[in-house]
């Protein structure tokens, strides 16, 4: 995928997977927008990847008014949204693993489920991006 020049919402940016993700897209001459709730982490990669090219929103990936108003502010910065990358979410422990102990609902719940609907909000101005409206 050419990400040159192309705008990006990566969730969990600013650690871990998203944060390669992040890093990837802004070398290969992408914008990226950080939605984070690790605000010390999201202000450093926009400090590492430049202002021109990144851009962090304190967003709750499953809270529905969050993920608008990180969307408004990915708008705002780099005027539209043409990829969205989701790798927000928190792990299990691997002593759940060990010792086969239930997933916990919290890990289900923001991983599985609420964050792909909330990023279906980015559907709008990702269709506008590509003048599909
Ligand atoms: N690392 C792996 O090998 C691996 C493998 C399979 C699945 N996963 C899953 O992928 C996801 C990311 O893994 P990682 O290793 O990058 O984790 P990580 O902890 O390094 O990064 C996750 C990021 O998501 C952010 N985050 C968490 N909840 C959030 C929320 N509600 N709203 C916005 N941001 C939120 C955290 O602040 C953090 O910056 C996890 O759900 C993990 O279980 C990871």
């Amino acid at each position: 995928m050419d990400v040159n020049g192309k705008v990006a919402v990566v969730t969990g940016g600013a650690s871990g997977i998203g944060q390669a993700v992040a890093r990837r897209i802004a070398g290969e001459g992408g914008k990226v927008v950080i939605f984070d709730l690790n605000e010390e982490a999201g202000n450093a990669m926009v400090a590492e990847l430049g202002a021109d090219h990144c851009v962090f929103a304190n967003v709750n990936v499953v809270d529905e008014a969050s993920v608008k108003s990180g969307i408004e502010a990915a708008v705002a910065g780099f005027g539209a949204i043409h990829v969205c990358v989701n790798c927000a979410g928190i792990g299990t422990r691997r002593q759940n693993l060990r010792k086969r102990r239930p997933v916990p609902p919290r890990f289900m719940e923001q991983g599985h489920l609420h964050q792909f609907d909330r990023q279906l909000q980015c559907a709008a101005p990702l269709c506008r991006s590509h003048g599909e409206e």
